[in-house]
């Protein structure tokens, strides 16, 4: 009798002997019996909701709200050559650009409503307003067709001088130039800095914007209350390698790269990915100057003086007391100051991701690891005259020390006190809505932003390097129950 088959039949069998094909010829073996299901042990990613912040501290009075308003409309407005003196460089044209996900303040981009896919700002300004007249830098992405990708917003440092490796550099280039913008008509001859070179040689590392929600209470933590939380638990840190400094000096290289030669109040600096900014009006005056080429009041010079491309007399920025209006008065960089001085910290979730018992446990092993040496949960404001500021819980996990994490995460970059592989404890409140980490920005996944806290090789070790080792002890869930914590700040 001879075995008859469907056609249906035989076309399955082709498909059966074609699969096993497959699986012969790939080069692992096949298992011979199938592991059960694992649950993949994984960063929740971006808190999906309701931004976690964005408001102001709660309960302010009529004339700190209309002081907010007013910081807030500052800080959200692009500037432009003529009006405002935007330029000659620059990075972009308003904080918002910079500071915007999850609401004004934060960092950027952020995954967009209809298609989780971040749009970096500084990418799309370029393609609406650059692209005849500046080079777009190849690590400015935004899914270009030439240039395929997306990354962070950044602003680029050099590590030394062009050509002489001998000579640090240190400061921010401004990655475009105002000619071919309107209020730029007679500006010409101005040029970008050669990024590609950089980037082949290996000169150039980047900086991602710092959310400032809370910055006020930051602002307001006493010096002594650092200098005491880093005598807490000395033999505990010291176990684990973890030592730590405050910086101390205003930058001994400023992010304009030249030596800042001012004397300094010796007290401790604390804003910034190296903490080495004093406060929130000189960041503001800093970063109004070197990322949008705004002159002001206290940083009163233009960073490229060419006659033909200033579009105001400098400082573009300064007080009005021929104004009336209070808020007309103040200068912008007094505005930005204190916006971010009034906004609220970030909301933590209590059971978002993973539930509050997980949440919880989380909580709880990172400080059994080690984490919560550096990652400080808990400070207290100390007296302010505004009553939100004062006394008040500061639930930021930072210690606003500065550590040596090694060579994986050095930058080679030194400012104030903070030399090439030392950063400031990286505040955690509002993880759980942000898309990139660490300095540079280099992952949006919080297990390598954990991993790359690790370097064990060379001399050079990362003081971080127990703790991480004792998070990869933990059992998978014990692992997740801490991710799902940070994915909750
Ligand atoms: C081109 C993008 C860009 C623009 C525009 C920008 N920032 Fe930033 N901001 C950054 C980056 C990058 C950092 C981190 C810099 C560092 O520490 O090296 C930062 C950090 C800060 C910080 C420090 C917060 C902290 O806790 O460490 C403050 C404050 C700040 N910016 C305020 C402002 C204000 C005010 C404006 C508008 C005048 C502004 N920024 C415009 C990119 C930008
Ligand atoms: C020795 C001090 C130290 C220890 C211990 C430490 N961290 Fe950090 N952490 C830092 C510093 C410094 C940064 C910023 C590094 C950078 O950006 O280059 C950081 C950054 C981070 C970031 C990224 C935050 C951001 O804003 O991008 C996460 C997440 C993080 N740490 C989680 C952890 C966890 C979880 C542990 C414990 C397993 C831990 N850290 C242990 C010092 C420490």
């Amino acid at each position: 009798m001879t075995l008859e088959f469907s056609f249906p039949m035989r076309v399955l069998f082709v498909i059966i002997f074609a699969a096993t094909l497959v699986a012969c010829d790939s080069s692992t073996p096949t298992p011979i019996k199938t592991p059960p299901p694992e649950v993949k042990l994984q960063d929740p990613g971006v808190r999906l909701v309701e931004p976690a912040a964005g408001n102001s501290l709660p309960g302010l009075d009529s004339n700190f709200q209309k002081l907010f308003a007013a910081g807030l409309e500052e800080f959200s407005k692009p500037d432009l050559v003529k009006d405002d003196g935007l330029g000659p460089t620059f990075n972009f044209i308003s904080c918002v650009g910079c500071h915007a996900y999850p609401s004004v303040g934060g960092s950027s981009p952020g995954p967009t409503k209809n298609n989780s896919k971040p749009i970096n700002p500084q990418y799309t300004f370029w393609k609406a307003n650059l692209s005849k007249t500046n080079q777009l830098p190849s690590f400015i992405k935004g899914d270009d067709l030439a240039n395929p990708g997306f990354t962070p917003v950044r602003e680029a440092r050099f590590v030394h001088v062009e050509n002489d490796q001998t000579i640090p550099d240190g400061g921010v280039h401004a990655l475009y130039t105002i000619v071919g913008l309107p209020g730029a008509e007679n500006c010409t001859g101005l040029k970008q800095p050669d990024f590609e070179k950089a980037v082949r040689e290996k000169n150039v590392i980047f900086r991602i914007p710092t959310p400032v929600f809370g910055a006020g209470l930051i602002e307001q933590i006493p010096d002594t209350a650092i200098e005491e939380n880093q005598k807490r638990q000395l033999k505990e840190k010291e176990s684990y390698g973890i030592s730590g400094k405050s910086n101390i000096t205003m930058s001994g290289r400023t992010s304009t790269g030249l030596p800042n030669r001012n004397g300094n109040d010796g007290t401790i600096a604390r804003f910034g990915w190296k903490a080495q900014n004093k406060s929130l009006l000189v960041f503001a005056g800093e970063a109004y100057n070197v990322e949008m080429g705004i002159s002001n009041e206290l940083f009163p010079t233009e960073r490229e003086e060419t006659p033909a491309c200033q579009g105001k007399p400098a400082p573009n920025d300064r007080t009005h007391p021929e104004k009336a209006d209070p808020m007309e008065v103040l200068s912008d960089v007094e505005k930005f100051a204190a916006f971010m001085r009034l906004l609220a910290p970030p909301e933590p979730s209590k059971d978002m991701p993973g539930g509050f018992a997980s949440i919880e446990k989380g909580k709880s092993l990172f400080k059994t690891v080690g984490c919560a040496y550096c990652h400080t949960p808990q400070f207290t404001t100390g007296k302010s005259d505004i009553p939100q500021l004062d006394n008040k819980p500061v639930n930021l996990y930072s210690d606003l020390l500065i550590h040596n994490m090694g060579p994986k995460l050095a930058d080679g970059i030194s400012q104030g006190q903070a030399t090439g592989d030392e950063f400031r404890t990286a505040p955690l409140w509002g993880l759980g809505q942000r898309m990139w980490f660490l300095h540079d920005g280099r992952t949006s996944d919080l297990l390598q932003a954990i991993d790359e806290h690790e370097s064990s090789t060379g001399l050079n070790q990362s003081e971080a390097n127990k703790s991480v080792e004792e998070f990869h002890g933990l059992p998978k869930e014990s692992k997740q129950d801490l991710l799902n914590f940070l994915r909750s700040l």
